[in-house]
Order: structure tokens, then sequence, then C-alpha cells
């Protein structure tokens, strides 16, 4: 089956390493818009036009699911897309807050982009989710992403870092860190190395998970 994807870049490859090792013969098309990246500041006007671009192109390849490897377009243009194309699945990617509060974790510090954190969404995945007891912050990484993608693998990587370590300086040791962007599960060791014991949580094989059940339903309709 043709599986389409996109991101603003390099970051929803994490969710496609995991949707690959489920479903490893598919056929899948991956769109890295890194042209329009940072995602995580733009208005909802700016994503809407820029996922329907993405969306339009994947369609051509005749894509019938679409992962949006994406924490900031799922959190704000998920409803819209299915609104506009009630003929192809989504799978979206939002921050695993349902699966870090499902322990008796604590404390736990929420990473994710300024929109992902200003979305509704993720308003209502806390209300839905938090228990008593568990102490959750939620923390905008502006310039993240894009530090990411502009230095990973580069001899600058220091930079993130740097990047890091500004976004940080104020936090606490967390028990737990759910990495609300997909380009941060790609730096889980920088992270590590500034809070060693926290426990790091994305929700990629859930993503992959979603995936695979939508194959096969898709795959027992059209044999029917
Ligand atoms: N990787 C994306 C996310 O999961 C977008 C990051 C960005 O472009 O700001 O939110």
């Amino acid at each position: 089956m043709k599986i389409g994807a996109f991101d603003s870049g390099i970051g929803g490859t994490t969710i496609m390493n995991e949707v690959k090792k489920l479903l490893p013969d598919e056929e899948y098309y991956y769109i890295a818009d890194s042209k329009n990246c940072p995602y995580g500041n733009k208005s909802d006007d700016e994503l809407k036009i820029i996922v329907t671009k993405n969306v339009e192109e994947l369609r051509k390849w005749g894509a019938k699911i679409i992962i949006i490897a994406c924490n900031t377009a799922t959190t704000r243009c998920i409803n819209f897309l299915r609104q506009t194309y009630p003929n192809i699945k989504f799978i979206g990617t939002e921050p695993a807050i349902k699966l870090a509060t499902s322990t008796d974790t604590k404390t736990i510090l929420v990473m994710a982009t300024p929109g992902t954190i200003a979305s509704e969404r993720t308003k209502s995945l806390l209300k839905e989710n938090q228990k008593p007891g568990q102490n959750i912050t939620l923390l905008p990484c502006p310039g993240l992403a894009d530090t990411i993608e502009k230095y990973l693998n580069t001899n600058d990587e220091q930079k993130i870092d740097d990047k890091l370590n500004e976004l940080l300086a104020n936090q606490a040791a967390p028990d737990a860190i759910v990495l609300g962007c997909t380009h941060y599960s790609l730096i889980k060791d920088h992270i590590k190395s500034i809070f060693p014991n926290s426990k790091l949580i994305d929700g990629n094989l859930g993503v992959a998970r979603e995936v695979k059940k939508a194959v096969s339903n898709l795959s027992s309709l059209y044999q029917k």
C-alpha cells in the first residue's frame, strides 16, 4: 500500500523508522518540508496552506494513508485535513502525554514547539490524562526544531546543546520528559547529557501501531 508522510524536515524520520519496522513491505513517500521549517511558530492560516500543499503532493503519488509525522501540524491542522479530505486516512502524531501520565511518574516536562504547546489539543490531552499528584510543566521550545534541522550531524552540533541549555536553564530534573516534537527524538543523547536520570518519552511506536491498524483495515476493505 502507498503510505505518505510529511514533516517540516528530518523530524518525521523518527516516526518512519518505527513504522518501517512494523510494516517493512509498504511503499513510502516522505516529504521533508525543510523549506517551511519551522512549523512551530506559524499561524493556523499559514499551516493550513502548507499542509494542504503536502497532502496534494502525496495524493498525486497515490497515498491512501497519510502520516502527519509532526506534532505541530497534527495538533493544529488534523481536524481541518480530515474535513477537507474525507477519503484519506490521516494518522497524526501528538505529544505522548497519555503515555507519560499512565505510570506513577510525578514530575513531567513536556517539550514541544510553541504552536503545539498553545494548541487546544495539548490542553485537552492534559485535562484528560493528568492524575492527582502529577506535576506537568509545558515548555515551549522556540528555535529548537530549526536548530536541530540545521546543525544535527554537522561540526556545529554544539549549537544544539547551547539552545537546549538556554531552554532548560530554569528547569529542575523531571522524572520524565515528553518529546512533543518529532525532531527532539533525534537529540535524545543531547537531552540525556543535561538530565541523565529523566525518562524520555515519545509517541513514535504508538503512531506506528496506528498505521499498522489502518493498513490492515484498508487492505481488508480492498479485498472485499
Ligand atoms: N517536527 C515537528 C513537530 O513535531 C515540527 C517542528 C517545527 O517545524 O517547528 O512539531
